[in-house]
């Protein structure tokens, strides 16, 4: 027993097992009246609330009644420079980078505004939940500095890493070969797993990398492989066929990054839509994670994502916001995104499996499965408690529902910051700003 131990009470969610490779229900756990055992940042224990009391008894406690406690949120894509854009209207991917994205990354070269943003876009994820979050930053390395550094203070783990373009960019928004690969090293020095930060090494995609940018930047993976590597891939049909015209020797788009040893096992490419074949298949031999961002999807208009194909495959998938071209903050609304996603293609997904997408799936993605997004023992302590009636509307919904999944369901569907009720970094109750 010790004094620094806090009990939450509430329902409980856990898996077991990924609920795409057996019946959701089999590695489904719910708990009506269950406890989470914190100790020194970690969780030290699931059980029945009784029980840990028991076991426990010089506990604090925190009761959250019917509140739903599970990991916290983990978005496996987004841009934090791109806060400050998201909703932008009537533009597809292309234009869109070049109309909205492109101008807005530049005012990052203030490291104020950058700091600001930072902050800002932390505070905005923990409001929705999400507890760990891997973004892009821009090309400038302070605006990988003051990311880490404002998730430091917060104490979040986070993955990021210095977006890299040498092309295609507007002036002041392109490095080098030389000065991508010095940047990127020097950050990955000063904040891989530093604390709870992670680098990803992060060329954006490969219309905005010279063929020798690519080649440098997966000799420095090469280097450190211990390190992520994140990046776009088949996003948009006319994305692709730029791709192939600025690449004619390759075989496809994610060859454009094998060739360049930027495909492996700790790969993180976003959006995957558009995929050949020979793409599916060497992205499921290398173990490399594709990730779904479905509101970005719908927003941009770039396509449907194959969850079902995709997961049947056996690919490790995560689930990401993509803001600012992603639409919402909210892991939520990205759940509810994904869900009609894959209504549209005949596949809809269960309540179990978007939160294990947005929990387990994503951490497992970023490899740091039983860690972060995992209510069970061992696993940081990062939690969020949802509130499963927050609005009238959800309330009059799940006032009939008569399991768990009924009463989870209209919040995946309709709720948003305001079913948060609080959330945990590391052990410790967020104070909300
Ligand atoms: N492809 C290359 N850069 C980006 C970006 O910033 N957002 C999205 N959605 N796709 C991209
Ligand atoms: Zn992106």
């Amino acid at each position: 027993r010790r004094m620094s131990d806090v009990i939450l009470l509430g329902q409980t969610l856990s898996f077991a097992g990924d609920p795409f490779a057996a019946p959701w229900s089999e590695v489904t756990r719910h708990r009506e009246r269950g406890g989470v055992l914190i100790r020194d940042g970690r969780i030290a224990a699931v059980d029945e609330g009784d029980i840990l009391r028991q076991a426990n008894p010089g506990a604090e406690l925190r009761d959250y009644g019917r509140a739903l406690i599970s990991a916290g949120f983990v978005d496996a894509h987004m841009h934090y420079p791109q806060s400050s854009i998201i909703g932008s209207w009537g533009k597809r991917l292309i234009d869109w980078l070049n109309g909205y994205t492109f101008p807005e990354e530049m005012r990052l070269a203030d490291p104020d505004y950058a700091a600001e943003t930072a902050g800002r876009t932390l505070d905005l994820a923990l409001a929705h939940g999400t507890t760990s979050l891997c973004s892009f930053c821009t090309i400038h390395p302070h605006s990988v500095d003051l990311f880490f550094e404002a998730a430091r203070q917060r104490g979040m783990r986070v993955v990021a890493g210095k977006t890299c373009m040498d092309r295609n960019a507007p002036d002041g928004l392109r490095d080098t070969v030389q000065c991508a690969q010095d940047d990127t090293a020097a950050l990955i020095a000063r904040w891989h797993r530093k604390g709870r930060a992670l680098y990803a090494i992060t060329p954006r995609f490969s219309p905005t990398s010279t063929p020798d940018q690519l080649e440098a930047l997966g000799a420095l993976w090469a280097a450190n492989p211990d390190c992520l590597m994140q990046t776009h891939l088949a996003e948009q049909t006319d994305e692709v066929a730029w791709v192939r015209a600025l690449f004619p020797d390759a075989r496809d788009y994610l060859d454009t990054y094998e060739r360049f040893g930027l495909l492996g096992e700790r790969g993180l490419y976003g959006h995957a839509i558009h995929l050949e074949p020979r793409e599916i298949d060497r992205l499921a031999e290398t173990g490399a994670a594709v990730v779904h961002c479905p509101t970005s999807n719908t927003f941009i208009g770039s396509g449907l994502f194959d969850m079902a194909g995709l997961k049947g495959r056996g690919l490790s998938v995560g689930l990401a916001t993509d803001t600012g071209g992603g639409s919402s903050f909210s892991m939520l609304r990205t759940m509810a995104a994904a869900y009609e996603i894959g209504q549209l293609r005949g596949t809809p997904m269960h309540a179990a499996q978007l939160m294990w997408l947005a929990t387990e799936g994503s951490a497992r993605a970023l490899h740091l499965g039983g860690t972060i997004g995992h209510l069970g023992p061992g696993a940081e302590a990062d939690l969020v408690v949802l509130d499963l009636a927050s609005t009238p509307a959800i309330a009059q919904r799940t006032d009939r529902a008569t399991d768990l999944w009924e009463a989870l369901f209209p919040t995946i569907m309709m709720g948003d910051d305001r079913a948060v009720r609080d959330v945990w970094i590391a052990g410790k109750r967020v104070e909300m700003t």
